[in-house]
């Protein structure tokens, strides 16, 4: 899954920031999606390289995501941003894995965003 990730990355489009980063998606039927990061001239819209993957698992009709690894030639393994994270919330992907070329740190989504889901939508009547 690491090295689909490495791979993925080779195709990031990221003129504007140099910054490159791959990621992979595993569900429970060992099925395994990328994603790159898409950036854009009008920086708001870029797509970062784990929503991107994620995003390709559920349009492959995945629901079932369990993993997900994120990779970047980083001094220490790259971090993803908020949006990620509530994504992945989204879609109950337990387990991540943050990467650079030396090392890997593994995290729950707990505790990458803490009540990522609570108290939203929830209504006493
Ligand atoms: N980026 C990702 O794709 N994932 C991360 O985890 C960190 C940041 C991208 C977004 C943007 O294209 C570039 O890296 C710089 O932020």
């Amino acid at each position: 899954m690491t090295s689909r990730a490495w791979e993925t990355r080779d195709h990031a489009h990221a003129p504007y920031s140099q910054f490159f980063v791959g990621a992979a998606v595993i569900d429970a039927e060992n099925r395994i999606f990328t994603g790159c990061n898409v950036e854009n001239l009008s920086f708001g819209l870029t797509i970062c390289a784990e929503r991107v993957a994620i995003s390709c698992a559920i349009a492959a009709g995945c629901r079932n995501l369990q993993a997900l690894v994120v990779v970047a030639d980083t001094d220490t393994p790259v971090s993803p941003c908020g949006a990620c994270r509530q994504v992945m919330a989204e879609f109950g992907i337990a387990q991540i894995r943050l990467c650079n070329r030396h090392e890997f740190l593994d995290f729950s989504l707990e505790q990458l965003l803490p009540r990522s889901k609570a108290g939203i939508l929830h209504r006493t009547k």
